[in-house]
């Protein structure tokens, strides 16, 4: 039987990496693109120990369009097909906005909401003419409650809310499913970075008493581009153990 494929952007670390692991766990063939290439052949190591079928990496700059598209036609050139897109790859450079640089606005918007663009526009018309296909963008709870500090990515983040809906409207009735998982307080790199002092304060808003794993986030999104979830689409699922309700 012909092996299911699964693109995961920003796959190399933390949630990317994790949802890479699940679909090969699956048994799919995955497709990693990260900014940086550092660790790639531990993580190709990994995700065939677990299962995958065929593993590749690329070096790909979500934000570049050119990039993108001539590596999205490098996988239906090798492949024939894309089955799932996981726009996962996004940064933060947090500031409070009366000290934010234009260039730090402008990075986070071009990472986290044009690259989410650039990577469902250049999929989305495969899917379309194989009447098959599912997107699943990360956006965060950050989105939705927005957050001091980080005004570029809460804008990023809602507007990919928007841009998910929107898009699953358009591509509905050609059987291409859009959806978005808003994760909350994830254990990752880019948590890390919090001060102790925050990380507790936000421990107390999460009903589950938990930070969340990688691994939490990625059974959603595997759950979302499943059979499971056929009649699922223009959803957004609050991966959050409870923090936003
Ligand atoms: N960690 C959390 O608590 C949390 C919460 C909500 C949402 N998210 C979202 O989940 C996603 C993954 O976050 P993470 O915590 O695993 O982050 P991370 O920093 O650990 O990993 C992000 C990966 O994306 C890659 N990347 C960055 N810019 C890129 C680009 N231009 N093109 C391609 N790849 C690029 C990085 O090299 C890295 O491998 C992000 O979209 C983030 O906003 C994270």
């Amino acid at each position: 039987m012909e092996n299911k494929n699964a693109l995961v952007t920003g796959g190399l670390r933390g949630i990317g990496h994790a949802i890479g692991l699940e679909y090969a766990r699956n048994g799919f063939d995955i497709i990693l693109w990260d900014v940086m290439d550092e660790g790639k052949d531990e993580s190709i190591d990994l995700l065939k120990k677990a299962g995958a079928g065929e593993v590749f990496f690329n070096k790909v700059n979500v934000a570049d369009l050119a990039q993108v598209s001539s590596a999205i036609d490098e996988i239906i050139s090798k492949q024939g097909k894309l089955d799932v897109l996981i726009n996962n790859a996004g940064i933060t450079k947090d500031n409070l906005l009366i000290s934010m640089t234009e260039d730090e606005f402008d990075r986070v918007i071009s990472v986290n909401l044009k690259g989410t663009f650039n990577c469902s526009k250049s999929a989305v018309k495969h899917m379309i003419k194989r009447r098959s296909g599912s997107i699943i963008n990360i956006s965060s709870v950050i989105g939705i409650m927005g957050n001091k500090g980080q005004s570029n990515y809460a804008a990023s983040k809602a507007g990919i809310i928007g841009f998910t809906k929107s898009l699953a409207k358009e591509v509905g009735s050609r059987n291409v499913r859009v959806n978005a998982v808003a994760p909350g307080f994830i254990e990752t790199e880019m948590t890390k970075k919090l001060p102790p002092e925050v990380i507790a304060e936000y421990a107390k808003l999460i009903p589950l008493g938990r930070m969340g794993s990688v691994e939490d986030v990625a059974k959603v999104c595997f759950f979302l581009s499943s059979e499971n979830a056929n009649y699922i689409t223009g959803q957004v699922i609050h991966c959050d153990g409870g923090m936003l309700m």
